[in-house]
């Protein structure tokens, strides 16, 4: 009795041996790999008109996110949250931080996907690439 307890106990370390072997290497994506929701999108672009577009064009985040190149995401997300809109920094809601980006991804050709943005989730493994 206590041999196999002994052995599930093991079984259960190699596991968990294996699920983060996966996180790391969960490291090497990119904004490339569908890592927001068209739903976050579209939610995104309501944020953006409302809040970004009076000071922002679509031009301004391609150069933003050039300069950006190899940078975790989640640092984007921190960025824009302490600074912008530079008239009221951190007026916005965190899930509508995470929104808009996802809605500067999409308009500069990045792809949707299944999973949704979360910057408690990941969002520091996912790397940003020129547009
Ligand atoms: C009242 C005007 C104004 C509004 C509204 C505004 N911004 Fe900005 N934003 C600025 C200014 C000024 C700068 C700094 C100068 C520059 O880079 O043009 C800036 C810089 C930025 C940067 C560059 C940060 C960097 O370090 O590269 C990003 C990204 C950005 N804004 C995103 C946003 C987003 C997203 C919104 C909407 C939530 C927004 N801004 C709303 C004026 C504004």
């Amino acid at each position: 009795m206590k041999d196999s307890l002994k052995i599930s106990g093991s079984c259960v370390f190699l596991l968990i041996g294996l699920l983060t072997g996966n996180s790391a290497s969960a490291q090497d994506k990119t904004v490339k790999d569908g890592v927001f929701t068209a739903a976050q999108a579209s939610a995104g672009q309501a944020v953006y008109d409302g809040s970004c577009k009076a000071c922002h064009n679509m031009r301004f985040y391609r150069d933003t996110l050039k300069s950006w190149n190899n940078q975790p995401l989640v640092y984007l997300w921190e960025s824009i949250m302490g600074t912008m809109p530079a008239d009221n920094p951190g007026s916005l809601l965190l899930e509508e931080y995470t929104d808009v980006i996802a809605y500067i991804l999409s308009e500069n050709g990045f792809p949707a996907g299944e999973i949704a943005l979360d910057p408690d989730n990941g969002m520091d493994k996912i790397s940003i690439l020129p547009p």
